[in-house]
Order: structure tokens, then sequence, then C-alpha cells
């Protein structure tokens, strides 16, 4: 990629305002960076779409972000990296270069948790793809994922149920599930759940390790950066823009939830 890309910003997409996890992580690691931010609200939750569907999404935003110019594009979605990352890789071709949430977690992994057992949640549309169970086995020492879909866990956070008794009562029941019994580490397998990784965390008495990729996939992005002098030259923070294809005022609200400050959201006009 030619050097002129350093000051072109990273592009990150979700199915909604869950990948903000991700692009809060990057902001806190690559400050300098400047992030064109898309949610998907319209076709909110991917989880339950089908591939094909998630597909045909991924690549229309792919196009937005690639009208920015950015010289990156980060998959903060579990669900899109899922149907759509290889997909996009191809589509994207030299023009930028992608990043999913996936294989930076399945790194993680295999650098600590060899041997342990290892449960995952995500939604139904990670779950039933096979990826992270695929990418796990084919690890130098292998690793079989208890995977469970929490689909429920989505529209909780979404409408701002956590710490509460209600998010209590969802995690419970779907944590005391026979397929996470005995599990050592369990895999957020979706951009939503850090925010009730602590009442995951509580559930377990901190003694299952909770793993989130956002640091990772961050980690990730910077290597990139940096093996390919594409780090930006900005000396301040540069104001980022934060889009999605369905604006109400509820998910504003909510971003401060995810990205750790309230931030504008505007409506993209290929969506009106
Ligand atoms: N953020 C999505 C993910 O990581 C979950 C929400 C959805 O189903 O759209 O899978």
């Amino acid at each position: 990629m030619i050097s002129n890309h350093t000051n072109k910003p990273i592009g990150v997409f979700d199915s909604g305002i869950g990948g903000l996890t991700v692009a809060h992580a990057i902001q806190q690691r690559l400050p300098n960076e400047q992030l064109v931010y898309f949610g998907d609200t319209a076709h909110l939750p991917y989880g339950d779409k089908s591939e094909a569907a998630i597909q045909a999404y991924s690549i229309k935003i792919a196009d937005v972000l690639l009208a920015y110019q950015c010289k990156v594009i980060v998959i903060a979605c579990n669900s899109a990296s899922s149907a759509a990352y290889e997909l996009l890789k191809a589509y994207v071709g030299s023009k930028a270069h992608v990043i999913d949430v996936i294989n930076p977690m399945v790194q993680v992994v295999n650098r600590t948790m060899a041997n342990k057992k290892i449960g995952l949640i995500g939604t139904k549309r990670t779950v039933q793809s096979g990826v992270y169970a695929s990418k796990l086995a084919a690890l130098p020492t292998p690793v079989v994922v208890h995977q469970l879909a929490t689909p429920l866990l989505v529209h909780m956070i979404e409408e701002g149920f956590f710490d509460n008794k209600i998010s209590y009562d969802i995690i419970d029941q779907y944590l005391s599930n026979e397929i996470l019994r005995d599990i050592d580490s369990l895999i957020l397998a979706c951009t939503h759940f850090p925010l009730i990784k602590k009442e995951i965390e509580a559930y377990y008495h901190h003694k299952v390790a909770v793993l989130d990729s956002a640091e990772e996939v961050a980690t990730s992005l910077a290597h990139y950066l940096s093996e390919n002098n594409l780090l930006s030259t900005h000396t301040q923070p540069p104001n980022h823009t934060f889009m999605v294809s369905d604006y109400t005022a509820s998910f504003e609200v909510s971003t401060k939830l995810f990205f750790g400050e309230v931030v504008k959201l505007t409506k993209h006009p290929l969506w009106e």
C-alpha cells in the first residue's frame, strides 16, 4: 500500500452500536487515528440473519468505507466476521486491509489457553457458522470449543438491561447450560458482550477467564499499521465520523455505554 495512505481513516463497522466497544479500544490504543464508524442499525440484529444477507450488507458498507478512502476496514462484529470476512477481503482487494474480530481471539487462545476447556457465547449466526470451532481446531494444539447461542443477550443489552435483576436472571439461565459446564475460559463472541463482562465474571466468582477481543483487535491493527508504515502522522486526535443506516435518538443515547461518551450519529444518505 502506498505511504500517502497514512492519514486516511480506519473504517469500523457493526450491525449496530455494539462495535463501538471495538472502536473505543482502537481509540484508546491509537488516539491519533481517525475513525469512520458505520452501524447498520436498519438491519440489526445480524445474529438472526442468513449468511447471504449479512454478506450483502457487508459489501454495501465496505463500499461506503472505501468511499471514505479507509486504509483499513475492521469488521467489529462476530456475526459479520463469521459470514463475510473472506468475501470482504476478496472484494476489497488491495484497496484496504481487512481485520476481523475472530482471528485475533483465536490467537489469544493459542497463546494462553492450550489444554483448557473453552466455552463460547455468541449469536446464532456466529455459533452456527462453526468458524470459531474450525479455526480453534486447526491450532497447533487443537482446541475444542463448547458453544452456546445466546441471542437474548444482544436484545437485553440493546434495551439497556444490564447490572439489574433481569440481566442477572438471563445470564444465569444461559451460563448454567450444560454445554458450558466446568469451562476454564469463556469467549465473548459478540461485540455487545463487553458491557456485561463484569456480570459474567461475577457469575463465575472470577474463577473463569472471560475473554473479549476488543483490545486484541486494537493491538492487531496497531501492529499492521506500524509494520506497513501506515501509522497516522496526526499529532492531535482527529474528528471521527459515526454513521448509521437508521437513526433513532435512543441509539445515540446508548453510544455512551459502548464508546464511553455520547457520539453524534448521522444517517448515511444511501439508506434514505
Ligand atoms: N455485534 C454483533 C456481533 O458481534 C451482535 C449483534 C447482532 O446480532 O447484530 O455478533
